[in-house]
């Protein structure tokens, strides 16, 4: 079987040497290693017990190109599903349809692709298929809403080039599943949650155990999928442990092609796209750190100017990530809600797109309610949405913490490594201005509207921050917990970018007797947090509560790290509070 598909993704004709240039980028020289890496982790991924009956041919063949050769052939980029409705779900591949073609090159011959769906991984029973064109216009990308599906079902898709030089060639096959119908009675969606993602600080070691999570309905990843700095511009210890591509800042439209293109070649990555449908929204990595409507921290006059440089990295998003944006009156946007029966709705939010310029933590214009973090369309929305949802439970996919942090009294060393981390002025202010900390006035709006309308069962899950954090949402933080609590917000932790002992280039866990309690002294409603690990989350919904877990990987540079079960709170329905508990949901 492997060896059968293996030779599938290599091009009709070709020998093996001849495509190594395939990847789009720069190969590395890490690659040879990333090879050998795939091959061990996909032994460990399969003794791991993941690949249960039905599922195997498609893990072998998920399996074949990342040990084969990660960033060779004509569907070197692997597949992906996302954002699944009842009767849809969106496809996404990169055909590569010559090994000229390389992502971001602009060159290459039009391919047509014909897509299938099946129930079956050997595809007996295909049930919808279409044909595509893939050119240079969409970077050879290939995205289809493959409608007229079942709810709730299973399915299995793949993709098969029918014209041109790579005619023949045949894509893995992913696995993906239909949402609920929508007054459906459903009882569980377990989500794994991920964010900031940074190749050249660590290896996607948390995907890879997140694959091995059972009964995941989506991946939700909050933001900071990709990286735009240089290589070595954002590192972890030891400085990048493989080589970003392109070499430089990602700015213009072939960068950022560039750069999607090769975190798809990562083996982790790819096969959690194929295992499961993922539901994503940007922060601000996607584009530049510390984006705002107008501008970023890491965006210089140099560079051209800033809507351009907004304009390529989200064309470049919207080809290479199986999203669905939402077209309306307003135009094209990248918030939007999915739901699943009458369990829950997700709103997941864009919060760099339109919000206004951040301002010093210490300003009063933090509190000035003529600025925003969300935009006044994007806020009515998700308002006028958080009041009308008819499901049991309201979650929120919210790139930045919306939970009010005061910053504590610490000693100076680590204080700098938390304004390091935050990304506030190093002399110490109380807030991450970034966050809806420093739009005070959003975070009133919204807040408000929950309380005076009754709004219950409202958890934000969150990332940006590369920490993990359980809170109970104050209505008043200085009263707290006489006045109560409005919502509740669980925070994932980076899958690799830098934190505390990273920027301190210490051991992990050096502060973590000191820095957590303090935190939790000066903001009593922080129920938790750790400023150390890396890994990912599983948030599980049913009837009776929202429980998220987190996982941590125990090294993040090891490309074949162990994982470690850290902690789980939960959220009782009505409760409005987050409570510790012993064991993860499952
Ligand atoms: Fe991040």
């Amino acid at each position: 079987m492997s060896a059968h598909v293996s030779a599938a993704h290599r091009y009709p004709g070709s020998a093996g040497s001849s495509v190594t240039t395939l990847s789009g980028a720069k190969i590395s020289p890490q690659t040879p290693n990333a090879n050998e890496r795939a091959g061990t982790s996909r032994r460990t991924f399969l003794r791991s017990g993941v690949a249960v009956a039905g599922t195997a041919a498609v893990l072998g063949q998920a399996s074949a190109p990342a040990s084969s050769a990660p960033a060779r052939g004509v569907f070197a980029h692997g597949v992906a599903s996302g954002d699944p409705l009842p009767d849809r779900v969106i496809l996404w591949t990169r055909v590569t349809p010559t090994p000229a073609a390389t992502p971001g090159s602009g060159i290459g011959p039009a391919a047509d692709v014909v897509w299938e769906v099946a129930r079956d991984a050997s595809f007996g029973t295909v049930v919808a298929t279409g044909r595509r064109t893939a050119t240079t216009d969409t970077d050879f990308t290939v995205k289809v809403d493959a409608a007229g599906l079942a709810p709730d079902t299973r399915y299995f898709y793949r993709f098969r080039v029918v014209s041109g030089p790579a005619s023949g060639a045949v894509s893995p096959t992913g696995r993906t599943r239909s949402a609920p119908a929508t007054g459906a009675d459903v009882g569980s969606v377990r989500f794994g949650v991920v964010s900031c993602s940074n190749w050249e600080a660590g290896y996607f070691g948390a995907y890879r155990h997140l694959a091995g999570q059972p009964d995941l309905t989506a991946i939700v990843h909050l933001g900071d999928y990709i990286y735009e700095y240089e290589t070595g511009g954002y590192t972890g210890k030891t400085g990048p442990v493989r080589t970003h591509s392109p070499r430089n800042e990602t700015v213009s439209l072939r960068d950022y092609r560039m750069r999607h293109a090769q975190y798809k070649t990562d083996p982790d990555l790819a096969r959690l796209h194929i295992m499961h449908p993922w539901i994503c929204t940007w922060d601000d990595h996607e584009s530049a750190n510390d984006a705002w409507s107008g501008g970023a921290e890491n965006h210089q006059r140099n560079e051209g100017s800033w809507a351009a440089r907004k304009a390529a990295s989200e064309r470049a998003y919207y080809e290479w990530m199986p999203v669905r944006p939402v077209v309306d009156a307003g135009g094209r946007h990248l918030y939007r809600r999915l739901r699943f029966g009458t369990l829950l709705e997700l709103s997941m939010l864009d919060l760099r797109t339109y919000r206004d310029v951040q301002v010093p933590a210490t300003s009063r214009k933090i509190d000035d309610p003529g600025r925003s973090i969300t935009g006044r369309a994007q806020m009515d929305w998700l308002t006028r949405g958080l009041v009308t949802s008819d499901t049991r439970w309201r979650i929120v996919g919210n790139p930045v913490m919306i939970t009010p942090v005061l910053i504590p009294p610490l000693e100076p060393r680590t204080t700098a490594a938390v304004t390091d981390l935050l990304g506030v002025p190093g002399a110490g202010v109380p807030y991450n201005p970034d966050q809806w900390d420093g739009y005070t006035a959003d975070r009133k709006r919204l807040l408000n509207t929950l309380r005076a309308n009754n709004i219950d069962n409202v958890v934000f899950i969150t990332g940006d921050i590369h920490s993990s954090w359980a809170c109970d949402i104050p209505v008043d933080a200085a009263t707290y917990p006489g006045s109560g609590s409005v919502a509740t917000e669980l925070v994932v932790t980076s899958v690799t970018s830098s934190n505390i002992d990273d920027i301190l280039k210490v051991p992990a866990n050096t502060l973590g007797a000191a820095v957590p309690p303090a935190f939790m002294t000066a903001n009593h409603h922080v129920r938790w947090n750790d400023f150390d690990a890396h890994g990912y989350a599983v948030l599980t919904v049913t009837r009776n509560a929202t429980q998220m877990d987190w996982f941590f990987v125990n090294e993040k540079t090891d490309p074949n790290t162990g994982q470690t079960y850290a902690r789980s709170f939960r959220v009782g329905s009505g409760s409005q509070r987050v409570q510790p508990v012993a064991r993860p949901a499952r």
